[in-house]
């Protein structure tokens, strides 16, 4: 099929890669001339496991291009829609202007036949908004939700959990479109639920409040384990056995951010209240509370083990990246924590794998260092992002590259245990402290 899809960010550049990959014939559009130049040349502006690979073949196979140019959509018979929906400055709410804004310059290109799909997160009645002027152009709409996951972007893409197809009243030509563009994933097993688009909006939403919600749960437990010398990680674990409840999402540590959770939250309450219908997800407020509380405990708790005050002591802050697999730094509870800890007069020597040139960007007050810079003569580390090579750091060794033993396990990703072990004092998230110090 030839499509095009409009806006090349995180999502539209996969989603572009990801269709040339099955064999389809794609165009992306973006107004940012030096991302379509990258990406034209198959560099991927983000870093994103497999990415650069699908590029690189899609545009050797000539299957795969990018442009400035919006009439270059011209041809293809499906359009995404995959531009960003971000939190409106000074609001909770969705910015819908690059969606808008989107629609606008794309309608003048649409012909007879043409099927016009959501992908972007909007807040519910955004479709239904924007239906009649597709209509008025002989084209059709439907809105198709994007679940995918930084760091499994592309198999998400390619094998998604599921296919969510809104479409208006008896439009069975766009839902027979959506399954040719999707034949592969289909074949391979994917369900495909058909709904209206309010159902396919709310779908979005209500799965990464879910997802915000078991997180903010599980931390709720750890601030309640912290006061009564529970053990949050045991805890997980046995009611993640119930398979009702299930393990995943259940790690306790210094909560989720990135580009999704959080903004989706917020603008699914402030849409909640446009609708008169605020009290039903009045909790989601809560939810919010209790994730940004996690990052105060973690400054706390770096504060105490450190007698009281972290001033002028060399703090080493091992992660900036919202999670690993990702250089992304968006509402990341990793640099919020480094950039807390530096206001308070730490020295912060921060580090990551592959989000240090984002975080410079946004916060260029920081010092940044490789990990054995970080750890040499630290008075304490903090592991705020679980990234592999943190979670196999080797204790007896960097014992002998700090000051002081002491570790802040803040996404409780290492082996307690070893660590104490080893001569270190452990503090983790909602649970005790593990004084295995040597002094010597
Ligand atoms: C999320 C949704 O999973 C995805 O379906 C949606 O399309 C976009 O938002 P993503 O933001 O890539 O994806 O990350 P995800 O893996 O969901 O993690 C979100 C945050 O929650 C991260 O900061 C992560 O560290 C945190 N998290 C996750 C926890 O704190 N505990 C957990 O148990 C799981």
């Amino acid at each position: 099929m030839k499509i095009s899809v409009i806006g090349c960010g995180y999502l539209g550049a996969v989603h572009a890669a990801s269709l040339a990959s099955v064999g389809h014939d794609v165009v992306g559009v973006d107004i940012d001339a030096a991302k379509v130049e990258a990406l034209s040349n198959g560099r991927s502006p983000i870093y994103e496991p497999e990415l650069p690979e699908l590029l690189r073949a899609g545009i050797e196979s000539g299957r795969l291009r990018f442009s400035t140019d919006m009439s270059d959509v011209r041809g293809a018979t499906v359009h995404f829609i995959a531009v960003g929906t971000p939190q409106r400055l000074g609001s909770s709410s969705a910015d819908l202007t690059y969606v808008d804004q989107a629609f606008a310059d794309l309608l003048p290109h649409l012909v007879d036949g043409d099927v016009v799909v959501g992908k972007s997160t909007v807040p519910v009645g955004t479709a239904q908004r924007h239906a009649g002027s597709v209509e008025a152009r002989g084209a059709r709409l439907a809105w198709n939700p994007e679940f995918l996951r930084e760091g499994f972007a592309v198999k998400d893409t390619i094998e998604p959990d599921r296919l969510v197809y809104g479409v208006a009243d008896g439009d069975t030509y766009s839902v027979e479109q959506l399954n040719e563009v999707y034949a592969t994933a289909i074949a391979s097993g994917s369900p495909v639920i058909v709904s209206d688009f309010a159902t396919a909006e709310l779908v979005k939403v209500a799965a990464n409040a879910f997802l915000a919600t078991k997180i903010s749960f599980i931390n709720a437990m750890a601030e309640i384990a912290e006061v009564t010398g529970a053990d949050v990680t045991k805890l997980a674990d046995a009611i993640g056995h119930d398979k009702r409840i299930g393990r995943k999402f259940l790690n306790a540590g210094v909560g989720f951010g990135g580009g999704c959770l959080p903004k989706d939250i917020r603008a699914f309450t402030a849409r909640a209240e446009e609708l008169g219908r605020g009290e039903s997800v009045a909790f989601l407020k809560e939810v919010d509370a209790i994730n940004l509380r996690r990052r105060e405990r973690v400054v706390e708790l770096v504060t105490e083990e450190l007698g009281g005050s972290v001033f002028q002591k060399k703090v080493a802050v091992l992660g900036l990246a919202f999670k690993p697999d990702s250089d992304d730094v968006r509402d990341s509870p990793a640099l919020d924590v480094a950039v807390r800890l530096n206001g308070l007069g730490a020295k912060v020597v921060a580090t990551d794998p592959e989000a240090m040139p984002n975080s410079r960007r946004l916060h260029p007050q920081l010092v940044y260092g490789t990990t054995e810079e970080a750890l040499a003569d630290a008075d304490a580390v903090v592991v705020v992002t679980e990234w592999p090579e943190y979670k196999e750091l080797n204790p007896a060794k960097v014992h002998r590259m700090v000051r002081t033993p002491i570790v802040v396990d803040a996404r409780n990703c290492l082996d307690a245990d070893v660590w104490a072990e080893s001569g270190w004092e452990y503090a983790g998230l909602g649970r005790q402290v593990r004084n295995g110090r040597v002094t010597t």
